[in-house]
């Protein structure tokens, strides 16, 4: 990928890129929206990602291109607006340019940029915080600054939230930034505080990406957001991670019915991650699985962010020999399932899954055997 991304920065430019940084996408293990309410998650980096390579150029323009996309997208530096329709995919870059001068780091005051990826797009695996981190660390490359890892991360989600406009926790960014192969990386929102863990062996990953998503997926994931908000408002806390079952029974008729049930999956999806780490850490996969089945009816029936797409793969796979577990992952109304398996689920096996899909639904699901990856990375120089 850094040789073909070099040549095309090179045909397009005239010259070679300075810089080449890359950065995973990831798979949310479970935790499902307990990023933004201070809770736990638990996520994986995987082997597909961005590569973005950048180049410095005379002060005062800035050239966005990816490789999914004919042209340039010219922004002058000093009047950095947000940029609709076909170009609207260079708000990441341009939303990681903004928000460096907010965290005290320089901006690149002229600069050339080319994003490719593997990573499926819309597919639940965030191909948003990956183009977000390695432009973060391409740029830093660039001018020379070397700041922490969390401040790297939480820039990306600063650009997601307050550029692109998307009002996410800081698990996408956070795994693609800590991720490491062969682990899971650990969050506890609130500091934030990154830990990664170890993924027993013989632990398998497989991707169904529905690629149906809800038309108002964008409102719904911020309705959530402001239903849990509410819900710990109503019971006098600034975050459902405060709460305990018994307290947010004891508050229930301060809630109303529909927020009552948000905070109940957020407290019990914490209480979730909190148990498959033990589950993790002692070798027990079929332990893990049952937890990551059950976060998944949760969102079913309490969050109310799954759909019939995701629910018929859960059910399929649930069911299936050699699956521990499956559940939506990512924010959810449409998107991706990811199933943890042993070794011995096979393709073969996770077509008949796909055909069965598709005769219900009328197309099949795109599917993805994952491997767990590295975190973001310049990868050149
Ligand atoms: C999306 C967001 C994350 C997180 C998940 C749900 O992926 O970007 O921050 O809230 O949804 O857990």
């Amino acid at each position: 990928m850094i040789e073909i991304l070099s040549e095309r920065f090179a045909n397009l430019y005239g010259h070679a890129p300075s810089v080449v940084a890359r950065a995973p996408g990831r798979i949310e293990f479970i935790g499902n929206h307990t990023d933004y309410n201070g809770g736990t998650v638990l996520g994986a980096a995987i082997n597909l990602g961005v590569w973005v390579a950048v180049g410095p150029a005379p002060a005062g323009v800035l050239s966005f291109a990816t490789d999914s996309q004919r042209g340039i997208v010219a922004v002058s530096a000093s009047d950095p607006r947000k940029q609709t329709g076909a170009q609207r995919w260079a708000n990441y870059p341009l939303g990681v340019w903004t928000s460096l001068r907010g965290f005290g780091l320089k901006q690149p005051d002229g600069l050339e940029y080319l994003a490719a990826s593997n990573l499926p797009v819309g597919a639940g695996l965030s191909s948003s915080a990956a183009i977000e981190l390695a432009t973060a660390l391409a740029y830093l490359a660039l001018t020379g600054e070397n700041p922490s890892r969390e401040t790297v991360v939480t820039l990306g989600r600063h650009a997601e939230n307050n550029f692109v406009g998307v009002p996410c926790g800081i698990l996408d960014q956070g795994v693609s930034g800590f991720g490491r192969k062969n682990h899971l990386v650990f969050i506890d929102c609130r500091g934030p505080r990154f830990e990664t863990v170890p993924m027993p062996a013989g632990a398998h990953f497989w991707v169904f990406n529905t690629q149906a998503k809800h038309a108002l997926v964008d409102g719904l994931y911020a309705a959530r957001h402001r239903e849990c908000l509410e819900a710990a408002n109503g019971l006098g806390v600034a975050l459902l991670a405060d709460v305990t079952l018994a307290k947010l029974e004891q508050g229930r008729a301060r809630l109303t019915e529909v927020n009552y049930r948000r905070a109940k999956h957020v407290v019990e999806e914490i209480d979730r991650v909190a148990r498959a780490c033990a589950a993790l850490a002692a070798g027990d996969l079929a332990g893990v699985g049952r937890l990551l089945t059950a976060s998944h009816r949760s969102s079913q029936t309490q969050f109310e962010n799954s759909t019939p797409e995701l629910d018929f793969l859960v059910d399929a796979l649930a069911a299936a020999p050699h699956v521990f577990g499956a559940r939506l992952t990512g924010g959810g109304f449409g998107g991706a399932v990811m199933a943890l398996t042993d070794a011995e689920f096979s393709l073969a096996q996770a077509a008949q899954v796909a055909a069965a899909y598709g005769h219900r639904f009328g197309s099949r699901p795109d599917v993805l055997h994952c491997e767990t990856g590295d975190g973001a990375e310049v990868v050149r120089p």
